[in-house]
């Protein structure tokens, strides 16, 4: 063929991180089919929905087998029925949302990528290590990329001072992505990190991607939303998801929130999203509507929290074996991640193919979060408890 092609594509690792976790993983699985393999690699979930969600799934699967009932195309942003139940989901960490600022999706990772369309060549900031998706789809088009540390000197928490140094010049009209609780660090930035995040990007006339998967796994006095900031309406953009949450990593929904006033170039952000996905979006599944909605009401958040304790439970006991075996770790107290620094000088990918090849245990390698993520593995706490005990007495037997 003699089409022209996106050569930025040249720019990506081969594989997306967790795809070469899966064809490492395949490799070994058809060496050793006797072998017992524990992952705790991709963030997935393992236990059902909650009751009150395939319940309300059930009900509308009813409801699309009568031609009375029968829906067809739902709104691109979202049933009225799913936004209010969002707007109210946000409530209950005191901020307002208008419904029209709300827009309903198929996934948290979809939007974080998608959002690269609305803006042109900006300088974009990342933490360093990062969910991968931010910096791949911003490779993807050429953008020119700043990474600012996260490590164990800031807490893995960099701010406007890590992105100034990154930058190295005179900061103005940046998109700068955070994510708070971090994945993979499980760091979680506190309210006064957060208003210099915002005052900064005021400041600067910059942009703030703020991806807030993790929020419900915060158990102490942190902001679950960026909106809890005074001024954030004026400078973010929120992604949020019930993946994690909700256990719907296999049923897909979330949403981003884009303010209505939110203004750059004479050009508005609310109308340029909602433009690009009523263009290339044609909604979330009606079913699966009913079921986030459920999901988000009282009933429905009661039972998300039993989920998140589960997993936080896991958490703990992951964590008690490195304490107990003197291995450094951060993470899993307001996250479902752990982030452990790899014994005896070892590489990222080394301990990750010590521990699958010796122990039979998949973790993530830190490295193939960001060059700073060298040296870390992640590990999830989405595991079962059968799972996460016995991944324990490995880790115990693995460590000296
Ligand atoms: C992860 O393991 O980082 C997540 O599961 C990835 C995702 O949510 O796309």
């Amino acid at each position: 063929m003699k089409i022209r092609m996106n050569e930025n594509y040249r720019l990506l690792e081969k594989n997306y991180l967790f795809s070469e976790v899966a064809r490492r993983l395949a490799r070994f699985r058809e060496a050793h089919p006797e072998a017992k393999i524990i992952h705790l690699g991709i963030g997935d979930v393992t236990l059902p929905l909650p009751e009150v969600v395939t319940r309300a799934m059930a009900a509308a699967v009813e409801e699309m087998a009568s031609q009375e009932t029968f829906r067809g195309y739902a709104p691109e942003a979202g049933y009225d029925f799913l936004l209010e139940a969002i707007q109210r989901h946000y409530q209950r960490f005191g901020v307002e949302l208008a419904l029209g600022e709300i827009f309903s999706c198929d996934g948290a990772k979809s939007d974080v990528a998608n959002l690269t369309e609305l803006f042109g060549q900006n300088l974009v900031c990342i933490p360093d290590p990062v969910y991968p998706v931010y910096v791949d789809s911003n490779r993807m088009l050429g953008r020119e990329i700043a990474f600012m540390p996260a490590t164990e000197d800031n807490d893995y928490l960099p701010g406007p001072a890590e992105l100034e140094d990154a930058v190295g010049h005179t900061v103005e009209g940046v998109i700068i992505y955070l994510c708070s609780p971090n994945n993979p660090t499980g760091a979680v930035y506190d309210r006064a990190q957060l208003e210099e995040w915002v005052k900064f990007a005021r400041a600067t006339g910059s942009l703030i991607i703020f991806d807030s998967a993790y929020e419900s796994f915060i158990a102490g006095d942190y902001p679950h939303s960026i909106f809890e900031v005074e001024g954030a309406k004026e400078c973010a953009i929120e992604v949020a998801s019930l993946s994690k949450s909700a256990g719907f990593t296999g049923t897909r929904c979330s949403w981003t929130v884009v303010p209505a006033g939110l203004e750059a170039g004479g050009m508005n952000l609310n109308e340029m999203w909602s433009r690009r996905q009523t263009t290339k979006f044609n909604g979330v599944p009606y079913v699966v509507q009913r079921g986030a909605e459920a999901a988000l009401s009282p009933e429905g958040e009661a039972e998300c929290e039993a989920l998140v304790a589960y997993y936080r439970e896991n958490a703990q006991i992951m964590g008690a074996v490195f304490e107990e075996r003197g291995v450094a770790y951060t993470g899993g107290a307001n996250s479902p991640y752990l982030w452990v620094s790899c014994p005896n000088g070892m590489g990222s990918w080394e301990f990750f193919d010590r521990l699958l090849e010796d122990v039979h245990l998949v973790g993530t390698p830190g490295a193939g979060f960001g060059s700073c993520g060298e040296g870390h593995l992640r590990l999830t706490s989405f595991g079962s408890h059968e799972a996460t005990a016995e991944a324990c007495e490995r880790l115990r037997r693995y460590l000296p």
